[in-house]
């Protein structure tokens, strides 16, 4: 018969291999458990490096990261959301309304305040901002002051051309947003090619990952500009703002049909000519609109319209707005929209804006390697029309060529790896299980 003495200690011992077998147990059944669980971000936003660098589970887990912001939370731009307002969709699914309101050159503060308002109370659902216009603040304010729900304005804005670079644009990009106050944009736009532009481009996709914004665009380019992109490897942008009206359009035209065949929407602006009168009252012009029973503004926009463009009619009259949204109502036929083009070339150009486009020169900036992530949900370019190839120097074209092979490359190299560390996450869990099996085993024959 056992001591006393010894008998305590055996139940103690006891009583601790009993107490280390469950603590063991518990740690077993953790481990199973955390195993069997998808793996995707822990809180409810994840920074823009975790759901990129895929580091809660490869090219998918950024596109988690940004299901859970509060914008997937309720799908907004889908359709019903601006009944009144017939909408484009864009390549990459999201929904924007064919004529939204301008506010380059309203005053920030009260003038644009009052503007917002008032054009969200005549019916737009759609304000195309910049922060070189110095108004977002005042344009995010007016949204919210409207009491609309957020998800039923769609709220574009642009990096200007101080901001670019990779880590310069994005901070740019969240700037806007905070400035806005209205947690992420529907589009962010690159306001020029500027310099470094496919850097910039990427700071713009990896915003749009982390759910700063909802689609991205540029504007200002030409086809050497997006050519250069589709070398680089990048996708097609939603948009392409360029200024657009008949007086401009036919030295456009191989340009709109690029971005048609690739399935960019043109954003076209100076659509009301600026409001320049003497371009105002071009006599072509004029006879349309009284043939018409019309408002010149109205036909006008009813062409860029019918052409198939995105129109952000800018004005500070309450009245003017209401009558600008009155375009949707004009028909217009083909040959009124290509008389009216071929009628206004006497004038030549407006000679307000610039002109990137033509003008500025193809800076692709620093070689980046392009995150699979980036790519997974964004659309891709179509068929490439041979002819669009001879508008590159050849210096360009060498230079984008030698960078889209290299990030094809490394994308490639990335998904691999990232396809075997798919493949042995759970032969290493198996083997894990096992181990612990055994462990386990061993301390309940001690
Ligand atoms: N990405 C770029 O580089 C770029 C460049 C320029 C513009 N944009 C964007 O495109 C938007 C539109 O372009 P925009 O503002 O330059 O020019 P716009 O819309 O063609 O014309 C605006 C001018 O037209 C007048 N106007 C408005 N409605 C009118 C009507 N029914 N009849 C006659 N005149 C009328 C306005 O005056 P009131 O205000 O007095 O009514 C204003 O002076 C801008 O606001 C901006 O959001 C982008």
């Amino acid at each position: 018969m056992p001591s006393p003495g010894r008998s305590a200690w055996a139940s103690r011992a006891c009583g601790r291999g009993a107490a280390r077998r469950r603590a063991l147990l518990v740690a077993l059944a953790a481990c199973l458990v955390v195993g069997s669980l998808p793996r995707r971000c822990p809180g409810p936003r994840c920074s823009p490096e975790q759901g990129l660098r895929g580091a809660h589970g490869g090219p998918a887990a950024g596109l988690a990261a940004v299901a859970a912001t509060p914008r997937a939370a309720a799908p907004p731009g889908q359709g019903a959301l601006w009944p009144e307002v017939p909408a484009y969709t864009l390549s990459d699914g999201v929904r924007m309304p064919k004529i939204g309101f301008g506010t380059y050159r309203v005053q920030p503060g009260e003038q644009t305040r009052r503007a917002v308002a008032a054009a969200l109370e005549a019916g737009y659902r759609m304000v195309d901002t910049a922060q070189v216009y110095k108004n977002e603040r005042d344009v995010g304010q007016a949204i919210r002051d409207s009491g609309l729900p957020r998800e039923s304005v769609f709220v574009a804005t642009k990096v200007w051309d101080d901001s670019h670079g990779f880590e310069d644009a994005q901070r740019a990009g969240r700037a806007s947003v905070e400035q806005l106050g209205l947690e992420y944009t529907d589009l962010l736009l690159m306001h020029s090619p500027g310099q470094r532009m496919v850097e910039t481009y990427d700071a713009l996709l990896r915003l749009r990952e982390a759910g700063v914004t909802r689609s991205v665009g540029v504007a200002n380019f030409g086809i050497k500009h997006l050519e250069a992109l589709r070398r680089s490897g990048r996708p097609p942008p939603a948009v392409n703002q360029i200024e657009m009206h008949p007086i401009v359009y036919p030295e456009r035209e191989a340009l709109v049909e690029y971005c048609r065949r690739h399935g960019i929407l043109v954003q076209a602006y100076g659509s009301l000519l600026s409001g320049k009168e003497a371009a105002l009252a071009h006599g072509a012009l004029v006879e349309l609109a009284a043939a018409l029973g019309r408002p010149v503004g109205q036909v006008l926009l009813q062409w860029g319209l019918s052409r198939g463009f995105q129109v952000i009619p800018k004005s500070i009259d309450p009245i003017r707005m209401k009558e600008n949204l009155g375009a949707l109502g004009v028909a217009l036929s083909s040959e009124e929209a290509s008389g009216l083009e071929d009628a206004m070339q006497d004038i030549g150009s407006l000679g307000v804006y610039w002109n990137p486009v033509d003008r500025a020169p193809v800076d692709l900036g620093e070689n980046r390697q392009l995150e699979a992530a980036l790519l997974g949900s964004m659309p891709s370019w179509g068929p490439v029309d041979p002819a669009d190839l001879l508008e590159l120097p050849d210096s360009v074209l060498a230079d984008a060529a030698r960078e889209a092979n290299r990030a094809t490359n490394e994308r490639e190299a990335k998904q691999t790896a990232s396809d075997l560390l798919e493949t042995l996450v759970p032969v290493g869990g198996l083997l894990t299980l096992v181990f612990f099996a055994a462990v386990v085993k061993v301390l309940f024959f001690l």
